[in-house]
C-alpha cells in the first residue's frame, strides 16, 4: 500500500470507538464513511480521509495554513528533525490501544510512534490542511479536526499515551482522556532552538518550561525529561521552510523577513534543541 492510499480507508475501529459526537457526546457507529450517533447526528469523512467534528468558527491565525503545512511537510521529510521523531518513538514505547496526538499537524511524529508499536492513533488538529496529510501518514491513524481548547470529542480514559509536540496544551483534557496508568509525552523547543536564524524565527519563550509545569501541575507529575540537541546543516531551502512552517509565517511582511529569506544563498549550521518530558496522571 502506498502512503497515499491510507487516506481512503475508513477510520481505524479504535479511533471510532474513542470518538464522541461533538453535538451530544454519544458514541459513534461507523457506516462506511459516515460517523453517526444514536441521536442521528452524522459526520462524513472528507475525501482525504479525515473527519471534521467542529461546529464553531475558529479565530483567524489559529490553524496552520496550507502553505505553512506544505513547508512543514517538506521540512520534516528532509529528515532535519528525525532525531526528535526517534526520541518520541522511544518515549512512547509503552503505547498500546490508542495514542492521541494533540496538535498533530501532518502526523509525522504520530506515524513514527505507530510504526514502533501496534497501537492506533488519533490525530487532533484544527488545521484541515494539516490533517489531509496526517490521514495518509499511517494506516492505523485516524484524523479529526477539532479545537483543542474546547472539551474534546473523545471518551474518558481511552488513550494509553497522549502526545503533544509544539502544540497547545489542555491539561484537564489530557488528564480526562488518558487511562489512569497513561503517559503524557510533551515536546517543546529548547531555549537555543534555531538560535542562529536570529529574528527570522520567533524567539523561544525562555520561561516556557516553567509555564508548562504550571499548566500541567494540577493534573500531572513529571516522570522524565530528555534534552535533544544537535547541530545540523540546513540548506537555504530548509531554512525558508523552517521559517515558513512556524508562527513567523504570520509575520513575514515585518522586519524585511521575506526579502532576507529570498536572498539566502548558503547553507548554515544551525542548533536544533528540544526537550521531551514525560508525565503521569496524579489523581
Ligand atoms: C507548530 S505546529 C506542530 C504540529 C506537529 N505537532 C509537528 O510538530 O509537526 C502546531 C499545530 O497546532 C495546531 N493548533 C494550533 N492551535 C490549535 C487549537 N486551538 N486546536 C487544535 N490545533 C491547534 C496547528 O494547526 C498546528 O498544526
Ligand atoms: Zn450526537
Amino acid at each position: 500500500m502506498t502512503p497515499a492510499d491510507h487516506g481512503n480507508d475508513p477510520l481505524p475501529p479504535r479511533v471510532v470507538e474513542a470518538l464522541r459526537c461533538s453535538v451530544c457526546g454519544s458514541p459513534f457507529d461507523a457506516a462506511g464513511r459516515t460517523l453517526r450517533c444514536e441521536n442521528r447526528h452524522s459526520f462524513d469523512l472528507a475525501r482525504q480521509g479525515y473527519v471534521n467534528l467542529l461546529h464553531a468558527r475558529i479565530p483567524a491565525g489559529t490553524a496552520d495554513t496550507a502553505p505553512m503545512v506544505a513547508a512543514r511537510a517538506d521540512f520534516l521529510a528532509s529528515g532535519a528533525y528525525d532525531v526528535l521523531a526517534g526520541e518520541l518513538a522511544r518515549a512512547c514505547a509503552a503505547a498500546e490501544g490508542l495514542v492521541i496526538d494533540a496538535g498533530a499537524g501532518t502526523g509525522y511524529y504520530l506515524a513514527r510512534v505507530l510504526e514502533a508499536s501496534e497501537a492506533s492513533g488519533l490525530a487532533l488538529d484544527v488545521s484541515a490542511a494539516a490533517l489531509r496529510r496526517a490521514a495518509r501518514a499511517h494506516p492505523r491513524l485516524g484524523a479529526a479536526v477539532w479545537n483543542l481548547w474546547e472539551p474534546w470529542p473523545v471518551g474518558d480514559g481511552v488513550a494509553s499515551v497522549v502526545l503533544n509536540v509544539f502544540a497547545p496544551r489542555n491539561g484537564p483534557e489530557f488528564h480526562r482522556v488518558l487511562r489512569p496508568d497513561g503517559l503524557l509525552v510533551v515536546a517543546a523547543p529548547g531555549p537555543d532552538h534555531l538560535r542562529e536564524l536570529g529574528d527570522l524565527v520567533l524567539a523561544v519563550d525562555e520561561r516556557k518550561e516553567e509555564r508548562l509545569a504550571g499548566t500541567l501541575g494540577e493534573y500531572f507529575a513529571r516522570t522524565g525529561r530528555t534534552e535533544v540537541r544537535r547541530t545540523v546543516e540546513l540548506t537555504p531551502r530548509q531554512i525558508r521552510q523552517a521559517v515558513e512552517m512556524g508562527p513567523a509565517a504570520f509575520h513575514l511582511d515585518r522586519g524585511g523577513r521575506r526579502e532576507r529569506l529570498a536572498a539566502l544563498a548558503d547553507s548554515q549550521r544551525v542548533t536544533v534543541s528540544f526537550t521531551v518530558s514525560t508525565y503521569r496522571r496524579t489523581g
